[in-house]
Order: C-alpha cells, then sequence, then structure tokens
C-alpha cells in the first residue's frame, strides 16, 4: 500500500500518469472493394479521456470506431482495448462499452423502452433493473412521454436520443459516440455535451468520439487523431497540434474603430507581415514572431491611428484543422504533378 502510494506520488511529481492505455492500437489497416478506409492507424487512449476522430467525409473515422469495438476485422495491425482483444473477446468487450452508431441502429418494430430492455439483458442486466435504468435514461433524454411508442415513427433526433439512453445503459466504461449531436437540436446538443464532459471528467469514463463540429471537439477533448483518406497526419492534445502545425504568430490590435484601408496597406507593406484584416475594433496580423510586434504598432501610430491594446492570438482548433486540410491537399497535388 505505501510502495503503491509513493508511485503514484512519484508518477504525479514527475508528471507521468501510472495508468494502463484503455485503448492501445498498432497499424491498424482496413480496405474495402472501393480502396483502404484505414491505413496504418496507431493511436493510444488513456483512462477518462476524450478522444476526438476528425476528418472529413470518409477519412475513417467510423472504420476505426467498428475495428475497436470488434464489429470489424482488420487486415492487418494489432488493438488491446480494456486489456482485451477486441476481434477475439468481442462480447465480453460490449459488457463494457457503450456504442452509439452513425445511424442510431434501433429496432423499428419495438418501442423506446423495448429497445433499450433488450440491449441491457444482452449486456448482462437483470430485466428488472434494465427497465428501472432505462425509464430513468429516456426521462433523463427528455423521451419518457414516448417510451411505449414504436421507433418507427422517431423524428432523427428523437432517434439519437434513444440510442444515447441506449448506449449509457448499463454504465460503460468506455463509449464510442459516432457524431452524438448531429441531428440534435440546439438545446439537446448543449445537454449531451456538458453529459459527455462530466461522464469523463467526474466519472472517471473514457470516450471515443467522432464529430464534425470542431467547437464540440475543443470543448470536450482532450486529445485528437486528424484523419485524411484514412491517415492519421495529426495526433495529439490541442497545444501539441498548434506546436507541430502552427508557425505562424497573430496579433490583435485594439484602435477603437476597424482599420480603414490607408491603415491596412501601411501594415501590409511592412515586410515581416504576411496577412492583415480588419476587425470590429482594429486589425488583425500575421506575422513570423512575436518580435515583429514593435514594428507593427509604429507602422499603425505612424498612420495617425492610437493603439489601445495587442493582444497575442493562439490558433484555434478551426485554424490547425485547416492548416493540416491545406497541407494534406498540397502534397496531394505535389504527388499527382511529380507523377505526370
Ligand atoms: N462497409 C463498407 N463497405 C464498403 N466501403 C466502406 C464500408 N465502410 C466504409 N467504407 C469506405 O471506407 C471509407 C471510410 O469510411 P468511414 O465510414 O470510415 O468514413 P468516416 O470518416 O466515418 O466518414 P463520415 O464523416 O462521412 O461519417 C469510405 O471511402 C467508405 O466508402
Ligand atoms: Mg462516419
Amino acid at each position: 500500500m505505501k510502495h503503491s502510494k509513493a508511485r503514484l506520488w512519484l508518477a504525479h511529481f514527475v508528471g507521468m500518469s501510472d495508468a494502463t492505455p484503455v485503448i492501445v492500437c498498432q497499424g491498424l489497416t482496413r480496405s474495402f472493394p472501393s480502396g483502404v478506409a484505414l491505413d496504418n492507424l496507431s493511436v493510444d487512449v488513456q483512462q477518462g479521456e476524450v478522444l476526438a476522430l476528425l476528418g472529413p467525409n470518409g477519412a475513417g473515422k467510423t472504420t476505426t470506431m467498428r475495428l475497436l469495438n470488434g464489429v470489424l476485422v482488420p487486415d492487418s495491425g494489432t488493438a488491446t482495448v480494456l486489456g482485451l482483444d477486441p476481434w477475439r473477446d468481442g462480447d465480453l468487450l460490449r459488457h463494457r462499452t457503450g456504442v452509439l452508431t452513425e445511424n442510431a441502429g434501433l429496432d423499428e418494430r419495438f418501442t423506446a423502452l423495448e429497445n433499450l430492455e433488450f440491449v441491457g439483458t444482452l449486456r448482462g442486466m437483470a430485466s428488472s433493473e434494465a427497465r428501472k435504468r432505462a425509464g430513468e435514461l429516456l426521462e433523463r433524454f427528455g423521451m419518457s412521454h414516448r417510451s411505449d411508442i414504436k421507433v418507427q415513427g422517431f423524428s432523427t433526433g428523437q432517434r439519437k436520443r434513444v440510442a444515447l439512453a441506449r448506449a449509457l445503459l448499463h454504465d460503460p466504461e468506455l463509449l464510442f459516440l459516432d457524431e452524438p449531436t448531429s441531428g440534435l437540436d440546439p438545446a439537446a446538443t448543449r445537454d449531451v455535451v456538458e453529459l459527455i464532459g462530466s461522464l469523463a471528467k467526474e466519472h472517471g469514463r473514457t470516450v471515443v468520439l467522432c464529430t464534425h463540429f470542431l467547437g464540440e471537439a475543443g470543448k470536450l477533448a482532450t486529445r485528437m487523431a486528424v484523419l485524411f483518406r484514412g491517415v492519421l497526419h495529426a495526433f495529439g492534445t490541442p497545444s501539441d497540434l498548434a506546436d507541430q502545425l502552427w508557425s505562424a504568430f497573430e496579433v490583435q490590435l485594439d484602435l477603437g474603430v476597424g482599420a480603414n484601408e490607408d491603415l491596412l496597406r501601411a501594415i501590409q507593406a511592412l515586410e515581416v507581415v504576411e496577412m492583415a484584416v480588419p476587425t470590429q475594433r482594429g486589425v488583425l496580423v500575421r506575422t513570423g514572431s512575436r518580435e515583429d510586434i514593435p514594428s507593427i504598432v509604429a507602422a499603425c501610430v505612424s498612420a495617425g491611428a492610437s493603439v489601445y491594446a495587442v493582444d497575442p492570438r493562439d490558433p484555434n482548433l478551426e485554424d490547425l484543422y485547416f492548416s493540416i486540410e491545406a497541407k494534406v491537399n498540397a502534397s496531394g497535388t505535389q504527388a499527382r504533378l511529380e507523377a505526370q
């Protein structure tokens, strides 16, 4: 006991995690007749993390989820999920994981409550326990008034709410959520984002999340994996990604009013300035480094502007995502030119 406390303290002191990763995959590869859907993916996910899988349509996000929860077998590569082999121990694994698939995947012939109860008993819950918890969760997601109605007439958002309730039914340790908020109204979206955050932060649940909403990923994700055409192009915390991908330095100048054409020309005339765009109260300038700030301020003052504040702006997730996309597209164009 003393020994393990000392190890924990030491791990904390040196900034290292003592925990075994919840997911480790190495070289995961899967093709379909149309081509390679996932190419040599290696990532790990720690307990209590929210990993966001990002990328355009067809990037391989859902394929990754399906491989990791054992419903799809890879052509090559290995994975351990909660210490299990997802392809050999799939049934055991599904007792400990909650899955929300892209298209909800409810049984149309059954009511909302029956859909949940059925999956609860499949996951090893007693039917009375499954019924009680299903009722609570349908209430939690604002669906208790429709719990005894067949799901075939449900709207997209109503299906999504029922499917989310089903994913959480057996209180899983690990959640695979494929686009959990697409189709939800704004209030339900906010509720689900807060719920995912609290499941991870307060209850130590681990979440793998596919989303096209970068704001949602920015709020929730501890790390992000960005895929393009099946290939992992970036993996890490937002600040890791910023360090790897963002060499520019942006600064917001508060001038009291938006910069006019003459002032913009004066700033753009400086050799160090890569971009200058007017904002409501001034101008946003992109340069190579913070060393360029004095010359930009001097140019503003010589042009007759008053500078009230200078705020460096960190790149947001959107900046990073589009800079990866631009690099991928540029390398694709380069490869095509070289092949000609
Ligand atoms: N069952 C399948 N049969 C044939 N091709 C498939 C199958 N599943 C996926 N693919 C192909 O694999 C590629 C990756 O698909 P995937 O569904 O993983 O993308 P995604 O990143 O989830 O996209 P989206 O954002 O549109 O959901 C696509 O080109 C897709 O056509
Ligand atoms: Mg998908």
